[in-house]
């Protein structure tokens, strides 16, 4: 895949004419509504999105940062389990882990959860944004730890660390194009074509399977 998901849509946006706040946005429900012609898609945002339910979607109003939210949107919708969950939301790191945490039980076996817009955005990272989270590490360094060493790095929001490491199978990251383009002069880069080259840390998308 050579764009995040957030860039293909936006792409989709570009091109169904979908406009945030003129015509109420929800690119990506709408991409995932035409991709996969069966799917029943789960939509929740902290702000109402009813504007978006049809035949095959519907929206929750939910902050992913809280328990007793989550709880009730899985009660909503059934306790299914769920073959894709894609974590576009408040993109702080508090609120990734806790959703990825809470929500990776939620999701089949071999199914996918993606997480949108990793950024460094945790202790010890500097970010003072209203996406910054200054007690708990990033969630790309907290993943990345587990990928290297088995464990998550700490301070962390993680709910069942036990449960993760014994479910997770695969974490893959991606790095958007745009996050390389200022890495190497234009001269330099056109004598690297071919080779890959991208800043570290700077993976913006990943993905976890789950085993
Ligand atoms: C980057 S936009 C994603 C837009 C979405 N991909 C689409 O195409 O419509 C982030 C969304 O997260 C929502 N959001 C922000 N904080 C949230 C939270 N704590 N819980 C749930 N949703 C949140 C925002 O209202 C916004 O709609």
């Amino acid at each position: 895949m050579s764009q995040s998901l957030t860039e293909l849509a936006n792409l989709y946006a570009t091109d169904k004419g979908i406009v945030h706040g003129r015509n109420t946005g929800g690119a990506s429900l709408r991409m995932w509504y035409d991709y996969f012609h069966n799917a029943k898609i789960f939509g929740m945002d902290v702000n109402p999105c009813s504007y978006l339910d049809n035949d095959r979607i519907k929206t929750f109003v939910a902050d992913q940062g809280k328990i007793e939210d989550l709880d009730a949107f899985v009660e909503a919708t059934g306790g299914i389990e769920f073959d894709v969950i894609v974590d576009d939301g408040s993109h702080r790191p508090d609120h990734q882990q806790v959703s990825f945490s809470y929500f990776f039980k939620h999701l089949k076996s071999g199914g996918l959860y993606f997480i949108e817009d990793l950024a460094s955005n945790g202790l010890g990272d500097g970010g003072n944004d209203r996406i910054a989270c200054d007690n708990i590490r990033n969630t790309r360094t907290v993943l990345k730890h587990y990928l290297q060493h088995g464990n998550f790095a700490e301070p962390n929001a993680l709910i069942d660390q036990a449960y993760l490491s014994e479910h997770i199978d695969y974490i893959g990251f991606h790095v958007p194009p745009r996050k390389i383009k200022y890495v190497f002069k234009p001269s330099i880069r056109r004598l690297l074509k071919k080779v890959v080259y991208y800043k570290i840390d700077q993976e913006g998308l990943c993905v976890i399977r789950k085993r």
